[in-house]
């Protein structure tokens, strides 16, 4: 998939050379991005649905076959090289950048996947610990490197998505969805995708010319955030438990209505119901974003994205003063259709859905409240949905 961004080539080039100094032979390049969500937080790992794009931001691997079965791994992120014998690499993660390369090998090889021997460079630029995927796209970037490495065969992106969630929940040890890893693989330019997490079935939705993705960045990520993401999984997991009893066919929250809800509400801690509320109003919104989105409804759109904050705020407990009050100011700007919190939450972006003439005011309004409330100086990427994983040289 030949890619004529200017930046990204220079990007690719200078990769190139630094893969030749650093192991002296020529690599191939490849290249996947990080993502937003614009609807669906927190549904994927309940079979739900989601609404994430790829965006203009990616991690890049330079890689080349070497003879013997060891995998050296450079980070230019982290200025660091790693070796590993392919045939004892470790059995878990060990809390280092490379876990996410490592943990994808090993279930590339669980799976069947003959692998050789390879010399890796890594450098990406999506914004680390800003919930815009970085292990994702790292993950996604290496695996999809080594399996076109190995052959001409075309890669199932699904399948590669899978194992590279299977190596975050299992190596890495982080349970995250499969949201992520699926846009890294399948994301299209100018198109939103609409994910089913149960059947893995998507429909691409593409997006308005006239609006952009504008994402704010808090600068704050609250260390707090991957004990509380568990935890919901597990008050979700309560949640199903609880109503499958008494509705069988409940496998996910997915299967739940907002009456079945309603109606067995009492038998549920309240803390549960809320988490709950906001799984099955979650779904109910991603689908009616999406209508709204192909009949051209960004108002409709955007009044969907403002109640997802306020249920992930309110009801999931997952949004933080720093993202309600960039919610709070993307909403003064004029031209702003609508904007929620994005990702997992604790901090992270806010992502803001703007015609395209009002950008420059809106980045005004929210830089300098912001600053001025918090002190801090927020970045703002304004995006359009990107290409997926591909190979670039
Ligand atoms: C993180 C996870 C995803 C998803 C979101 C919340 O980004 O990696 O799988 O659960 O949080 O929607």
């Amino acid at each position: 998939m030949p890619n004529t961004n200017p930046a990204i080539k220079n990007r690719a080039s200078a990769l190139e050379q630094r893969f030749v100094e650093l192991f002296g032979k020529s690599p191939r390049v490849y290249q996947a991005p990080g993502r937003v969500n614009l609807i669906g937080e927190h549904t994927d790992y309940n079979d739900g649905f989601v609404m994430p794009a790829a965006i203009g931001f990616y991690t890049q691997a330079a890689v080349a076959a070497r003879p013997d079965r060891k995998l050296a791994i450079h980070s230019e992120n982290y200025s660091e090289q790693v070796e590993f014998d392919l045939d004892d690499l470790p059995a878990t993660g060990a809390g280092h950048w490379s876990d996410y390369v490592v943990g994808v090998v090993k279930m590339l090889l669980r799976y069947g996947k003959k692998l050789g021997g390879a010399n890796l460079l890594v450098d990406g630029n999506v914004p680390q610990g800003a919930g815009l995927s970085s292990s994702a796209s790292l993950e996604v970037a290496v695996g999809y490197a080594l399996l076109d490495l190995g052959g001409p065969s075309t890669i199932d992106r699904t399948r590669l998505a899978l194992l590279c969630q299977q190596a975050e929940n299992e190596f890495v040890g982080a349970r995250c969805g499969i949201m992520d890893q699926f846009v890294a693989s399948h994301g299209k330019h100018g198109q939103a995708l609409l994910l089913d997490c149960r059947s893995l079935e998507y429909r691409q939705l593409p997006m308005p010319d006239d609006a952009v993705l504008a994402i704010s960045n808090t600068m704050v990520k609250h260390s707090i955030a991957k004990g509380e993401y568990n935890q919901r999984r597990a008050e979700c997991e309560a949640g199903v438990r609880a109503l499958s009893k008494r509705l069988p066919q409940v496998r996910a929250l997915r299967d739940v209505t907002p009456e079945d809800l309603e109606r067995y509400r009492h038998e549920l801690p309240e803390v549960v119901v809320r988490r709950c509320r906001h799984v099955v109003g979650e779904n109910a919104r991603v689908l009616k974003a999406a209508a709204a989105l192909e009949r051209g409804d960004l108002q409709a759109f955007g009044n969907l994205m403002l109640e997802s904050h306020r249920s992930l705020r309110d009801d999931f407990e997952v949004s933080c003063s720093e993202l309600d009050l960039m919610v709070e100011l993307a909403g003064q700007a004029e031209g702003v259709y609508g904007t929620r919190m994005t990702g997992g939450g604790f901090g992270g972006c806010t992502i803001a859905l703007v015609q395209a003439g009002c950008v420059e005011a809106f980045q005004r309004t929210v830089r300098e409240g912001y600053e001025r409330s918090t002190g801090r100086k927020p970045e703002i990427y304004i995006c359009a949905a990107a290409d997926g994983v591909g190979r670039l040289a």
